[in-house]
């Protein structure tokens, strides 16, 4: 049995932060904005909206674009860092619920920007080993709520929004996802962090205090390891499957640095039009910035079927991945 990447759907929220829109909270520009990161504006949730709330949109239109029946689901994985709630229940038995799925198996993914690439993983093992037979996994964050808008550091670089995507059982070998590398080194842990609210905060219970569990992030260090080791994994991954970047349709990377995506896709020699990019739109929406994307080139028409896709993130852990992805809508 192999998986297949059947269909995408990804909700953005209407509200707008720009970088003026910044300059005003913070000591920063627009213009030091778009030249360190290629950021422009990101969206924000509405006061009562939550990361499922964000999460189910996306996955409902995944589901109804797959061409299944909601039944059909037999697992959701949900990649977030801003769950709904810290410790339980996952934010994904609450998007289970929320779509009136019932009795199916559910859980977070917590890897950060890397989160739906995990997934992503996750799926294909469940669905080659038999165990799965239509597996939804989404990427949905509210960063926005565990952001902290007086760092200027943090605060221009990160939005909301969420992505799904639901990978199916198939026996054509022609639709299948080729490859999922995903790794960690967790000895880089401090690089990024929301240091409260958790077991090794250095508050002693849960307090009002602590629970501003806000991002903290060593940026420059975080870029050259980011560049460093998407390179190599981006190549590694072509290698292995002995695919030359030219038939590359799609390079998706995660959405955190313009700077980034440009100097790995120098790296592999890819054209402008090889490379999608909706950072400047959409900011750094974490675990669900690679669904967003896939989404944006579909709905734009741009993606068709058995177009080759490239996915590669980074992020807190730190964890990074890549992916061979053909997209294989059910025919
Ligand atoms: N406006 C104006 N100046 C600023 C701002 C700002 N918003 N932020 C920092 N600066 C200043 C700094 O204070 C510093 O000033 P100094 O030279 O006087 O000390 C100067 O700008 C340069 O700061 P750097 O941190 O070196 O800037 P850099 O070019 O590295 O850009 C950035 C910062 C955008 C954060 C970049 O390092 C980056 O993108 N890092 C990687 C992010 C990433 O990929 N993270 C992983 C995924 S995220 C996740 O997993 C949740």
């Amino acid at each position: 049995m192999y998986a297949a990447f059947r269909s995408i759907g990804a909700y953005v929220p209407e509200k707008i932060l720009s970088n003026d829109d910044l300059a005003k909270l913070v000591d920063t520009t627009d213009e030091w904005i778009t030249k360190r990161t290629g950021i422009k504006e990101r969206h924000i949730a509405a006061e009562n909206e939550t990361t499922s709330d964000m999460g189910v949109k996306a996955a409902a239109l995944a589901i109804e674009r797959s061409g299944l029946d909601k039944s059909e689901i037999d697992l959701v994985v949900c990649a977030t860092i801003s769950p709904d709630y810290l410790c339980m229940p996952s934010t994904a038995t609450i998007i289970t619920d929320k779509l009136g799925l019932e009795n199916i198996m559910a859980f977070d993914i917590s890897a950060a920007c890397t989160g739906f690439i995990y997934a992503l993983n996750v799926a294909k093992a469940f669905v080659e080993s038999g165990i799965k037979k239509n597996v939804l996994i989404v990427g949905a964050e509210r960063l926005s709520k565990i952001t902290d808008y007086t760092d200027r550091t943090t605060c221009i670089l990160f939005g909301d929004g969420a992505g799904a995507a639901v990978i199916s059982a198939t026996e054509d070998k022609s639709e299948a996802i080729i490859d999922v590398h995903t790794g960690s080194d967790g000895s880089y842990a401090e690089l990024l962090m929301t240091p409260n609210g958790g077991s090794g905060s250095i508050h002693d219970h849960l307090t009002a205090e602590s629970a501003g569990a806000f991002m903290q992030m060593k940026g420059n260090e975080t870029f050259k390891v980011a560049v460093r080791t998407l390179t190599n994994d981006v190549k590694e991954i072509l290698e292995t499957n002995k695919i030359s970047s030219d038939a590359i349709k799609h390079f998706v990377p995660h959405q955190a640095n313009y700077r980034i995506i440009k100097a790995v896709g120098d790296a592999l020699e890819l054209k402008e039009e090889q490379v999608v990019l909706t950072v400047a739109k959409f900011g750094n929406t974490s675990g669900a910035s690679i669904p967003m994307a896939i989404n944006d080139i579909y709905e734009s028409g741009r993606l068709q079927s058995g177009d080759m896709m490239l996915l590669d993130a980074f992020g807190g852990g730190l964890t990074w991945g890549s992916a061979l992805v053909p997209f294989s809508p059910k025919k």
